[in-house]
């Protein structure tokens, strides 16, 4: 097998990106696409010439199908991944995993009761920015680690986009949480989280938040989760990294990639990095070439861990062990 055949499940805002990235990639064929939202289906088939599909049970009978990347919400993702797995299909599975550790375990066994791979779209893992970050830190250039501070911050509309489907945490939590545990190398034992409640939620969810995390080598971490950004920020987001170790320090803005675009309308400050296309590219190479997926399902059931531990704490007022 040269090229794998692909189909997308769930075409929303981050299944759109998955399409286009797949399209790009010489050894991927997008041949199947499904949603639940006809209108969003007929569009997004025939952009990419792929079978349209109304549901996941439909699209996993597509002739010749090797795999799928899933992007429907949260909650569904259980249901597809072990529909997929049962069908003997490797799986790309949208962070998070799943909302309960329950529904992560029961994809991981799934996945391996079907002898398939299983993948978390953990974006991060193949920014430039983040692995060099990660390899300053595995090369020593920083000494022995201390702490890690990360900063997560959308606009203000990303939460309404949601409908309170989710809140904050579980949105973008996963992305920091496991950059951090990846880049500390090493698993987290207390998670304390406090979240802002100084402007009224139009959800019950819970939007600005800091989150402190001890893990076992003893570094300490910090992440600050939101979507207060207004929506006309140039770049759209705040995403940050510092890092302090014994022997240096690190510091990383995904805002401020080296390209900046000023106009009469205002700053522009794009991304250049490729990491949907650079994770998308990684899940087909090791498909077709028989290696392990670059990000498992126990890293993926280790983010929804921490994050179900942050909301527990929110709630509680009390750090919690892990
Ligand atoms: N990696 C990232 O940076 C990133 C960014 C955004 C979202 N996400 C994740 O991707 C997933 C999707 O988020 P989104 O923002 O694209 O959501 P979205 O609401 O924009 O899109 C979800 C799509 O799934 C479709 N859908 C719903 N139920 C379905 C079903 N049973 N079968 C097939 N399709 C169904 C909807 O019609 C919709 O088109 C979530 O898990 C989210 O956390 C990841």
């Amino acid at each position: 097998m040269d090229e794998l055949n692909i189909g997308v499940i769930g075409l929303g805002a981050i299944g759109q990106k998955h399409c286009s990235a797949l399209a790009v990639l010489e050894r991927a064929n997008l041949c199947a696409v499904a949603d639940v939202d006809a209108s969003i289906l007929a569009t997004t088939a025939a952009q990419y010439k792929a079978a349209p599909y109304a549901n996941a049970e439909e699209l996993l009978k597509h002739p010749g199908l090797d795999a799928v990347v899933i992007a429907t919400p949260d909650h569904l993702h259980r249901e597809a991944c072990v529909l997929a797995a049962q069908h003997g299909k490797h799986i790309l599975v949208e962070k998070p995993l799943a909302t309960t550790i329950d529904d992560s375990q029961a994809i991981i066994a799934a996945a391996e009761a079907g002898g398939v791979k299983l993948m978390v779209g953990f974006t991060l893992r193949f920014s430039l920015h983040y692995q060099q970050a990660r390899k300053a830190v595995i090369d020593g250039v920083l000494g022995s680690l201390v702490s890690i501070f990360a900063r997560r911050q959308n606009v203000i509309s990303q939460s309404d986009r949601l409908k309170g489907r989710c809140g904050v945490l579980m949105f973008l939590g996963p992305h920091d949480f496991d950059a951090m545990r990846w880049i500390v190398g090493s698993e987290p034992v207390t998670v304390y989280s406090q979240a802002a409640t100084s402007v009224p939620s139009v959800y019950p969810i819970e939007n600005e938040t800091f989150t402190t995390i001890k893990f076992a080598n003893g570094v300490v971490g910090c992440a600050q989760i939101g979507w207060y950004l207004q929506d006309k920020h140039p770049a759209g987001k705040d995403f940050k990294l510092d890092i302090v170790g014994d022997k240096g320090s690190l510091n990383l803005d995904q805002m401020r990639q080296g390209l900046e675009i000023y106009t009469a309308t205002g700053a522009k400050f794009p991304s250049v990095s490729a990491g949907l296309v650079d994770e998308d590219r990684a899940y087909v190479d090791c498909i077709l070439d028989h290696k392990d997926v670059p990000v498992s399902g126990k890293d993926g059931l280790a983010a929804v861990r921490m994050v179900l531990a942050a909301l527990r704490s929110i709630e509680t007022g009390q750090p919690v062990h892990l």
